[in-house]
C-alpha cells in the first residue's frame, strides 16, 4: 500500500504538457513528436508489448521511457558497446531492455529497483527479449545496493527517486570507468528547475542541486539535453 502511494505521489509530480498523448512529459510539441517518432526507428515488438501491457497492468505507466527516449538510450548503449551497465530505476524494464540491445557480446546490466511487485513482469519481458542472463535484477533500496556491486561501468542510467539523485551519482562516480557515461533521467523536472521552488518541494531541490554541482564538477563534462523531460550526459574524464 505504501508503496502505491509513493507512486501515485510520483505521478502527479511528473509534468505533462499535453494529456492527448499517453507518456507526453515533452517541452516539444506534439506535432513535433509526432513527427520525430515517425521519422525514428521503430521501437520493437516485445517493447512495443511491454509499453502497452505496462499502461494496461501498472500503475503510473507515465514513468516509462516510451519509443523516443528508448531509441536515444538504445542508440547511446550500440554507440558504446558496454560491458557493464548499472540502472537505478527498472521499473517494467523497457529502459534496461533499450540499454541492452548495445552490450557487448557477454556484456551485463545490473538494474535495481525497490518494487518487489514488478520483479516477475521484468522477468517475463527479459526472458521473451533473449537478455535474461545478461540482466541482473536486484529488489530493494538503490542507496542499500550499489555498495554491494563491486563492479566497474562503462554506462549509467539514473532514473529512481530524485531526492537521492546526487547520493547515486557519489556512490558510482568512482566506478565509473574513464571515458563513461552517466545519464540522468527527468532533470527538468518538469520545468520546475527554473523556477523558485515550494519550501517543502524537496524533489525540485534535490534536482536543482544535482544539476548545478554537475555542472561544477570536474570529474565529469556534462551536457543537459531538454529532451522529454530533461536527460542530463554525463562523460567520466
Ligand atoms: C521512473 S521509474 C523508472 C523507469 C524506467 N527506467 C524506464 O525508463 O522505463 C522509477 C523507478 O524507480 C524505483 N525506485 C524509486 N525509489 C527507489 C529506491 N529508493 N530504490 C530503488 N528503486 C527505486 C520505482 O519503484 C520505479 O519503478
Amino acid at each position: 500500500m505504501a508503496k502505491n502511494i509513493r507512486l501515485v505521489s510520483f505521478r502527479f509530480n511528473t509534468f505533462e504538457s499535453d494529456n492527448s498523448k499517453r507518456y507526453n512529459m515533452s517541452f516539444i510539441s506534439q506535432s513535433i513528436l509526432d513527427y520525430a517518432e515517425k521519422h525514428t526507428e521503430p521501437e520493437s515488438k516485445i517493447l512495443q508489448e511491454l509499453r502497452i501491457e505496462t499502461w494496461q497492468k501498472i500503475l503510473a505507466p507515465r514513468m516509462l521511457s516510451g519509443h523516443l527516449q528508448g531509441r536515444l538510450l538504445s542508440l547511446i548503449s550500440k554507440l558504446m558497446q558496454p560491458k557493464m551497465i548499472l540502472e537505478i530505476g527498472t521499473y517494467t524494464g523497457y529502459s534496461t531492455l533499450c540499454l541492452a540491445e548495445g552490450l557487448a557480446a557477454n556484456g551485463m546490466i545490473h538494474t535495481i529497483d525497490n518494487n518487489e511487485e514488478l520483479v516477475d513482469f521484468q522477468k517475463k519481458y527479459f526472458i521473451k527479449a533473449g537478455f535474461d542472463t545478461q540482466i541482473i535484477q536486484h529488489t530493494g533500496p538503490a542507496l542499500a545496493i550499489i555498495p554491494q556491486l563491486k563492479y566497474n561501468y562503462d554506462l549509467v542510467f539514473i532514473d529512481a527517486d530524485k531526492i537521492n539523485y546526487n547520493t547515486y551519482f557519489e556512490q558510482i562516480i568512482d566506478k565509473v570507468n574513464v571515458g563513461g557515461i552517466i545519464l540522468s533521467d527527468n532533470v527538468l523536472w518538469g520545468g520546475k528547475v527554473v523556477k523558485t521552488p515550494l519550501k517543502n518541494d524537496w524533489d525540485t531541490k534535490s534536482i536543482i542541486n544535482f544539476n548545478t554541482k554537475l555542472k561544477k564538477d570536474k570529474r565529469v563534462e556534462i551536457l543537459l539535453l531538454p529532451f522529454r523531460d530533461g536527460i542530463s550526459i554525463a562523460r567520466k574524464l
